[in-house]
């Protein structure tokens, strides 16, 4: 629809050309005038906040059509300067006052108050709503990765989408799909994985739940993954390598309905990503169709013209660029007025869609309540990776037990990890210790801190086992910082040595935000847990898992490598990076390389066998389908859950590949001796690669061997082959 209002073109006292619009008084740009102007503007803001927190009965969730066609009436009826405004943050509103449910509003934009429109109102996570309130605390995304569980990580988000919304903000800006190229990332933690199909599933899962109340927003679009440099960071790549390793998973969630996308810190191919045209309009808007609007991470937007012109919706948290300085634009000419008009009418749309005009009443009760802690507990218990348990050590049976001995900083502190934008304040924490309590009543336990560690071994002495707490804080990886090293600190390694030389039943329970290089100690203990950081309920769900109430079930969503050599360079200083094919896995898979621990790797209290791997073709066409089959039974005394993984690698093909690639995963509950026959549709569409020459996917008419087993080793895969014919 055409832009209904009446442009004039005059003269500001500047002598510059002005727009005026419907009559309305146009806003000069003198200092003077500025200041009152955006002043205004903040005043009029905080109506428009109150506003739009009063519960209004009334319609959500608009039709597509519907929300456009009502946006484009706004827009229209909008001067300049609002619209300017509404793509700007507002950072002098009232984020440091608290609203009525306690909690500090989030960072909101300006919104249009004459007009009704309420502003956007973010809010951080990913592991929760980030407000300074009693929000739930899950666990830190990556252990929700390492559950495999994309309906469970659904309900999470859900939860986290009620709770932001009933705390008053609209846009959820937690959901980080970052690929994690390499451990020592700073913000692995956020992210699911290294892997970009496993991302995109649990990506769009957490995007689906959180639509149901929040507009969802994910992030940093695109090649994050590197914090040290991440403000000027120039990352490069092959536009096969970008299209084939770093966009597939933002593709999937803005597939599944994402409402927002936030650009990265870094440039990309020397164009920072918040004025990066080819990735924020051709790709993302033009190609793959995304209608909802794109917000800069928190100042990465370094300059009005190319940010606008890049296609970047809307400036936060402040309005250094955007706002009067955007409209000064405009009236010189610089920036056509229609850039303005999409932008507004892609946030209006989206808040119209999402139902964000309206305030639905959401009963505060259930934030942080019952209900949300025992997802917060279902999603920590399925996070836990068991790595290693050397004769059936684990579960315990408290029964069987006099004296255990705790030792470590995290035994009876919980480590919930979280840096920056990424750290909760939840109501309250279950710490390991306080977890064992409970579930073994009758059993001694022993504390010690960990500091000393030849004393924690005397005491270790003491008792029949101990369980060692140790792990990764925020002072070893956070948002701003990678990690110097892929290791314990010497001062944990040495305690866990200690402990292990004292006491022959050593049980380590590790905090991480990714893979680490456990060669120092690892042979030395019986049993690993890795828990991550794994949220408010995570001393439940640890105990829980050491005395058998939950048998583990998930598995590593990064490569554990047994030195960093085996891995790519890190190269998290440098000015320039170059991301080529081969990263983590992937990497190691080229060059026959036997890491300590799998991608996909993860022990149980049981046994599953593997049988019967059939194809129901042995070729298709190229927009063909595959069904893949294949038998698991539980050949233990447990009943658990296995996450069978499907890889597929290709055979003579003209240009190189992985060898091998995940293409699918499920999650299968099995009682002691029963069977299940997992099925998976594989598209040949799903193996195409990215020509450079033509610009356009392409599926080679060559052989492709299919793997099914427990995790990317290739010693515990089953295989097949079939062909897609041309
Ligand atoms: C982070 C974003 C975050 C924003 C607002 C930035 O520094 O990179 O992930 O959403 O701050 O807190």
């Amino acid at each position: 629809m055409a832009n209904r209002k009446v442009k004039t073109l005059q003269r500001t006292k500047t002598g510059k050309k002005s727009e005026q619009t419907n009559g309305q008084a146009s806003f000069h740009n003198t200092d003077r005038n500025t200041i009152m102007d955006r002043r205004k503007f903040i005043a009029l803001a905080s109506v428009s906040t109150a506003i739009a927190l009063l519960p209004r009965p009334g319609r959500t969730g608009y039709t597509f059509s519907e929300a456009d066609a009502r946006a484009r009436e706004l827009v229209a009826k909008m001067t300049l300067d609002e619209k300017t405004f509404l793509m700007s943050g507002n950072r002098r509103n009232d984020i440091s006052r608290h609203n009525k449910a306690g909690a500090r509003y989030p960072n909101p934009n300006y919104g249009c108050p004459r007009l009704g429109i309420p502003p956007v109102r973010f809010m951080d996570g990913p592991a929760g709503v980030r407000f300074d309130y009693r929000a739930t605390c899950f666990p830190a995304a990556i252990g929700r990765g390492a559950s495999f569980d994309p309906e469970l990580e659904q309900r999470v988000g859900e939860a986290i989408g009620y709770e932001g919304r009933a705390l008053s903000a609209t846009l959820f800006g937690g959901i980080v799909v970052n690929l994690l190229r390499h451990p020592r990332w700073g913000r692995a933690q956020e992210t699911y994985g290294e892997d970009s199909y496993h991302l995109g599933v649990m990506g769009s899962a957490m995007v689906r739940g959180v639509a149901k109340y929040m507009m969802p927003t994910v992030k940093h679009f695109a090649g994050n993954s590197i914090e040290n440099t991440r403000m000027f960071l120039n990352v490069r790549m092959s536009e096969r390598v970008l299209r084939e390793v770093y966009l597939p998973h933002f593709k999937a969630c803005v597939d599944a309905g994402a409402a927002c996308v936030m650009s990265a810190y870094n440039k990309l191919n020397g164009e920072y990503c918040s004025h990066n045209r080819y990735l924020l309009t051709e790709i993302l808007k033009n190609e793959w169709g995304f209608d909802g609007f794109v917000m800069s991470d928190f100042g990465a937007v370094h300059s009005t013209v190319p940010a606008v012109m890049a296609g970047l919706d809307l400036e936060m948290p402040s309005d250094t660029y955007y706002a009067q300085r955007l409209a000064a634009k405009v009236r010189e000419g610089v920036v056509p007025v229609e850039q303005v008009n999409e932008s507004c009418v892609r946030i209006i749309r989206t808040m119209l869609r999402f139902g964000m005009f309206d305030a639905p009443e959401l009963d505060l009760k259930r934030v942080a309540g019952k209900e949300h802690s025992e997802l917060a507990l279902e999603s920590a218990e399925k996070s836990i990776v068991l790595l290693k348990n050397d004769r059936g050590l684990l579960p315990l049976d408290p029964a069987a037990i006099k004296k255990i001995a705790l030792i470590g900083p995290f035994a009876s502190e919980l480590n919930l990890g979280g840096t920056s934008s990424s750290k909760l304040f939840p109501p309250y924490q279950v710490s390991p210790e306080q977890g064992i309590r409970k579930l073994a009543p009758n059993v001694e336990i022993l504390m010690d801190e960990g500091k000393a560690p030849s004393r924690a071994g005397e005491l270790a002495k003491k008792a029949e086992l101990a369980i060692v707490f140790v792990g990764l804080t925020e002072k070893d990886e956070n948002e701003n910082r990678d990690r110097r090293s892929m290791t314990l600190s010497r001062a944990h390694e040495t305690l866990i040595n200690e402990v292990a030389s004292a006491n022959k039943n050593t049980i380590v329970v590790l905090n991480t935000g990714s893979a680490l290089v456990t060669e120092n100690w690892i042979d030395r203990v019986k049993s690993v847990l890795v828990v991550w950081y794994p949220g408010m309920e995570g001393g439940n769900a640890i105990a829980r898992v050491i005395f058998g109430k939950v048998n583990p079930s998930a598995k590593l969503p990064v490569v554990w490598p047994r030195t960093q050599d085996q891995l790519q360079p890190f190269h998290c200083w440098a000015p320039e990076v170059e991301y080529d094919y081969f990263y983590g896995y992937r990497y190691m898979d080229k060059k026959a390389l036997e890491p300590r621990f799998y991608f996909g790797y993860g022990l149980s209290y049981t046994t599953y066998n593997y049988s019967n791997l059939h194809l129901n073709k042995n070729r298709i066409s190229r927009d063909g389908i595959i069904q893949v089959s294949v038998d698991i039974t539980n050949v233990g005394k447990l009943p658990g859950e296995e996450i069978p993984q499907l890889y597929v690698g290709y055979k003579g093909s003209k240009i190189e590949h992985f060898v091998k690639d995940l293409k699918g995963f499920s999650r299968v509950a099995l009682d002691p001796g029963q069977t299940k026959t997992v099925k998976f549709d594989l598209k040949a569409q799903d193996l195409a690669f990215y020509n450079e020459i033509t610009r356009s996917w392409e599926v080679e008419p060559i052989k492709y061997i299919v793997y099914v087993g427990p995790s990317s080793n290739p010693a515990e895969l089953l295989s097949a082959e079939f062909e897609i014919s041309n």
